[in-house]
Parts: structure tokens; C-alpha cells; sequence
């Protein structure tokens, strides 16, 4: 009988605006990494199909109104609800790759120059949750963007909330560790070819009989 302990996966965080490519990049990097042998789980958030999902569903699609404060917590509790599993998947040797997480969170919320609703006031809600191993930021120019075709129908896809999202999310990542800034205006093969990169050093350097650390 082995007794020797199972390897953590790596927590690994894609972020971008929305057109920069992030869910076919997380596809393709979960195949990638299925293929070298991990066990790999894809997930994103919001994660519409829980009961709180459903509220933030109904709120992007336009169908509902929310206080600015209590959809941001209503988006960080959408996290809290599944940190358990993510914690738990992690421990049992499965690599999770996330699809938005709570830069995300901050970013828009902090987006919409609410007087109370600040940076700081939006990340509260966010320590104590499972800290990324790395945050792939998939980082795409206003023009490069609008190449790629007009916005969709949901709350926040607007050239105003975009240009202040992408200044916010450059604020935060400039003071965050373990951030990986990629230039997603390559093609898809050559950003993907640079996150498999990325990520393989972030695995290599993973402390795998360590714990996942926390947001602070
Ligand atoms: P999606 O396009 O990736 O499904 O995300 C839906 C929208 O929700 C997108 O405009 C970003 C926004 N969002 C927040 O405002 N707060 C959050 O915590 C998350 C995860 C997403
Ligand atoms: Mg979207």
C-alpha cells in the first residue's frame, strides 16, 4: 500500500475583458494539460446554474435590478459557495482552471463609480477564499477588441464599463503577485502557446505537498 501523498493540483485563474479570448484559451489549455496526464477541471463564474447564479443570471441579462453593493456580494457568494469544492478538488491532485475569479469581481463592480462601492470596499468580501497558484490576464488593446466584433446584449457590454474595467484591471494587477500579463492580441495559437508556458513554470514551482493559499 503507498502511502505517499497525493500531489495538489494548481489553481490557475484566467482573467480578461470580455472578447479577449478567455474561454476557448481555457479550453484549450485544459486539453493541453489533459493530454500531459493531469486531471483537469474547467470552471467559470459566474456559475449560473446555482440558485444565487440564477439572481446574477437574471441581473446580466437585464431581467432584474440590483443594489450595486448587493449584486457584488451576491457574485462574491457565487465564489464562497464553491470554494469548498475547489479546495477539495485541488487536495485530491486535480489541476482547476477558473474562468473570471474575483479580480473580475472588483474590477466591474469597482467599474461602476458608485461613491461607496470602492476597490477596497469590493475586496473585502474576497479574503479568505482560495488564493490562485497563477492569474493569466489575457490583456487586449480597445482596438484590437472592437476588431473582433460588437458587443453582446448583457449588462456591462458597453465601450464606457470597458474602458474603465481595462483601467482597473491594469490598478490591480500592477500590485498583484503571481499575475502573468499576456498579450492576447496574437493569434490564438501563439497566446496559447505562451499560456501552456506560463503555466507549466507555475506547476514546476508548485510546492505540491503544500496547501492552496488564501486570498488576503
Ligand atoms: P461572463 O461573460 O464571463 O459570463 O461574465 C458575465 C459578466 O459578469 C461579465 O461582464 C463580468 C461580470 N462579472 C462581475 O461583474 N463580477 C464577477 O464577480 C464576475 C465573476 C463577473
Ligand atoms: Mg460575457
Amino acid at each position: 500500500q503507498s502511502t505517499s501523498p497525493t500531489r495538489r493540483g494548481a489553481l490557475i485563474v484566467v482573467e480578461g475583458l470580455d472578447r479577449a479570448g478567455k474561454s476557448s484559451q481555457c479550453e484549450m489549455l485544459r486539453d493541453s494539460l489533459s493530454r500531459q496526464g493531469h486531471v483537469v477541471k474547467y470552471i467559470r463564474f459566474p456559475d449560473r446554474t446555482t440558485p444565487i447564479g440564477k439572481l446574477i443570471d437574471s441581473y446580466l441579462r437585464g431581467s432584474s435590478h440590483q443594489d450595486d453593493h448587493s449584486i457584488h456580494l451576491l457574485f462574491s457568494a457565487n465564489r464562497w459557495e464553491i470554494a469548498k469544492s475547489i479546495e477539495e478538488d485541488i487536495a485530491n491532485g486535480t489541476t482547476v482552471i477558473v474562468d473570471r475569479y474575483s479580480y473580475s469581481g472588483v474590477v466591474y463592480s469597482a467599474a461602476k463609480a458608485n461613491p461607496t462601492l470602492s476597490l477596497e470596499w469590493a475586496w473585502r468580501p474576497e479574503i479568505g477564499l482560495p488564493r490562485p497558484d497563477i492569474c493569466l490576464f489575457l490583456s487586449i488593446s480597445p482596438e484590437e477588441a472592437a476588431k473582433r466584433g460588437g458587443f453582446g446584449a448583457e449588462r456591462y457590454e458597453n465601450g464606457e464599463m470597458q474602458t474603465r474595467v481595462r483601467e482597473l484591471f491594469q490598478t490591480i494587477f500592477e500590485k498583484q503577485q503571481d499575475v502573468s500579463i499576456i498579450d492576447a492580441g496574437k493569434s490564438i495559437e501563439e497566446v496559447s502557446q505562451e499560456i501552456r508556458g506560463v503555466v507549466a513554470d507555475c506547476i514546476a514551482r508548485l510546492d505540491v505537498a503544500g496547501a492552496l493559499r488564501k486570498l488576503g
